[in-house]
């Protein structure tokens, strides 16, 4: 291959054409005919036809603006763009991510049971299994107090300092993972720069007992760094001997020299590789935070579920590969039908911080605006990401769904069991998780309202005022992800699912997945701009607005 069809990995740039063309086709078919409501009515196969499942997680995506023409060409794009191949040459360690010259091998942290990944020639599983061997050690010492405090006593708390894919993933899942929580340990997260963060998560702990990981792949984060010294600074102040930090600080990190630098012993110190990108780092030794709070067994069922969606990714045909089937309906929405977001509704409280992981995992990989080889894009890309658990949604936002303007697309998620005995909450939850996917998809005609409203004491008049009002209008899509359990195996299908969703995204829209440029000039401008707002150096040579506005902090600073 030369270096620009390396570039495009084998993508058919004609059959792409033809496939955008008969799918912007479809689009316009689609919008003026396709009533779901209708479709359900007329295809009593359309529930079966229009799902996959992986054992007991199954995903119903019947309920999409989606016919079999829209999925066989969907399918065909995904052919064009040779996601198969890309996938296949993302699992075999070939350096995807070009910007960077790196492999793409969070799957390589999960692959317990698969045989060698290749990096460089080298096999990259030693290395992975050699770290979960330490991390396991390392979790059982706290667990058991063999690992103590400066003064002898045994942890009870630890303090997980990082931010961005060194954050949101241990976030995510110590708070999913909360029924398997371990007794006598509890894991805070400290990310922001703001003082306060760290401030108010320290108030109540007490130094003897606490433990601080400070997790950063690269170890330069201005953030973590600044809390890291932080914590430092509390941690000698109240223990009163510099020498604590020894028993006190871990580290996780790609960078252990830096590690060193910090004054954090390396043999406490837990590697991975610059092969792990860092919103897909939760299963490397980023995960401490997860084993500290879990367990390491517990952890091994997470990967292994991931693993589970992995085989499955790899193997499965487009038209029943769950990753492909809900990348490609993304597309969809957002290149052809016009979406902008995408949202995330889990109906399982122990997923709240789900939307927001999803939020870097997405956003960071797919929001680009030039191809992998650098040329401008002239077509929509990453789609917005937001949500929050059902149903605390339904009585904010989801009026805009129902009845705004916007097409938004919603993935609704929800275990049929709880892990909580309230059954009579489990029940409402889900009934009310079905009946949001129900009245997005059915909607209410004015004919029912006016049904509805005639029984009323309302006049005619009032009627056809109100009447407007109360219309649906339904052909809303969503797709419904349902699994037995929130466990950690299912957790990892489901983290992995996403990931590999956005994967083919990336691939179809042709972009860098992996790399993150778009976060470097916010960083470079609040390091210029740092000595200014302390007062040392002039900064009427920035734009009017912005030293209009340091010159008015200090005056508010007095
Ligand atoms: O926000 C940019 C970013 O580089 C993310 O991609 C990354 O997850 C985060 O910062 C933290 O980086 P690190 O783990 O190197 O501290």
């Amino acid at each position: 291959m030369n270096e620009l069809e390396w570039a495009e990995g084998g993508m058919s740039a004609d059959k792409m054409t033809a496939s955008w063309e008969k799918l912007d086709q479809l689009g316009a078919e689609v919008s003026e005919k396709l009533n779901l409501r209708k479709a359900f009515a007329d295809d009593p196969a359309r529930f079966e036809r229009y799902s996959a499942a992986l054992n007991d997680l199954f995903v119903d995506y019947s309920k999409n603006l989606v016919n079999d023409d829209v999925m066989a060409a969907l399918v065909e794009l995904a052919k064009a763009a040779n996601v198969e191949g890309w996938r296949d040459r993302m699992f075999a360690g070939d350096k995807i991510n070009v910007t960077e010259n790196r492999a793409v091998l969070h799957t390589a942290l999960r692959n317990l049971d698969g045989g060698p990944v290749e990096v460089d020639g080298e096999d990259v599983m030693p290395a992975v299994k050699e770290v979960l061997g330490r991390l396991k050690d390392f979790a059982a010492r706290v667990h058991s107090g063999e690992w103590k405090g400066h003064t002898g006593k045994k942890i009870t708390d630890v303090v997980n300092i990082g931010i961005g894919g060194s954050d949101l993933g241990p976030v995510m899942v110590n708070e999913a993972l909360r029924p398997y929580h371990i007794d006598g340990i509890r894991c805070h997260f400290v990310s922001n720069v703001d003082g306060a963060h760290i401030v108010d998560t320290l108030k109540f702990l007490d130094a003897e007992t606490t433990l601080f990981i400070i997790a950063s792949k690269t170890f330069t984060t201005d953030e973590t760094l600044t809390n890291a010294y932080s914590a430092r600074d509390w941690l000698v102040g109240m223990l009163k001997d510099e020498a604590a930090v020894a028993k006190h600080f871990v580290a996780v990190s790609t960078a252990l020299d830096k590690v060193a630098a910090f004054g954090i012993d390396t043999d406490n110190a837990f590697g991975f590789w610059d092969w792990v990108g860092g919103r897909y780092s939760l299963w490397s030794a980023i995960g401490l935070p997860i084993i500290l709070a879990v367990g390491y067994e517990k952890f091994e069922e997470l990967l292994r579920g991931a693993q589970s969606m992995d085989n499955h990714f790899k193997t499965a045909p487009i038209a029943t590969n769950i990753p492909m089937i809900l990348g490609l309906i993304g597309v969809w929405y957002r290149n052809v039908l016009g979406a902008s977001s995408q949202a995330i509704l889990p109906y399982d409280q122990h997923l709240s911080r789900l939307p927001a992981y999803l939020q870097q995992a997405d956003m960071e990989s797919n929001g680009k605006s030039v191809t992998r080889d650098g040329k401008p894009i002239a077509y929509e890309t990453g789609p917005i990401i937001w949500g929050e658990p059902g149903t605390n949604g339904q009585h904010a936002f989801y009026q805009l769904i129902h009845q705004g303007t916007e097409l938004i697309p919603v993935d609704f998620i929800m275990a049929a069991n709880a892990l909580h005995p309230l059954a009579n909450h489990h029940d409402k939850l889900v009934s009310n998780c079905l009946a949001q996917a129900e009245a997005l998809m059915r909607g209410k005609t004015e004919a029912e309202v006016r049904e509805e409203l005639s029984g009323s004491d309302l006049s005619p008049a009032e009627i056809d005022v109100l009447a407007p009002q109360k219309v649906f209008d339904g052909n809303k899509p969503s797709n419904m992800i349902l699994y037995k359990q929130l466990d950690p195996f299912t957790l990892g299908r489901l983290v992995a699912m996403y990931e590999h969703k956005i994967f083919v995204q990336g691939i179809i829209w042709n972009v860098n997945s992996y790399d993150q440029w778009g976060v470097e000039l916010g960083k470079q401008l609040a390091k210029e701009l740092l000595p200014m707002v302390e007062g040392k150096e002039d900064a009427s040579t920035r734009d009017a607005s912005t030293a209009g506005l340091i010159k008015r902090l200090h005056g508010l600073r007095g």
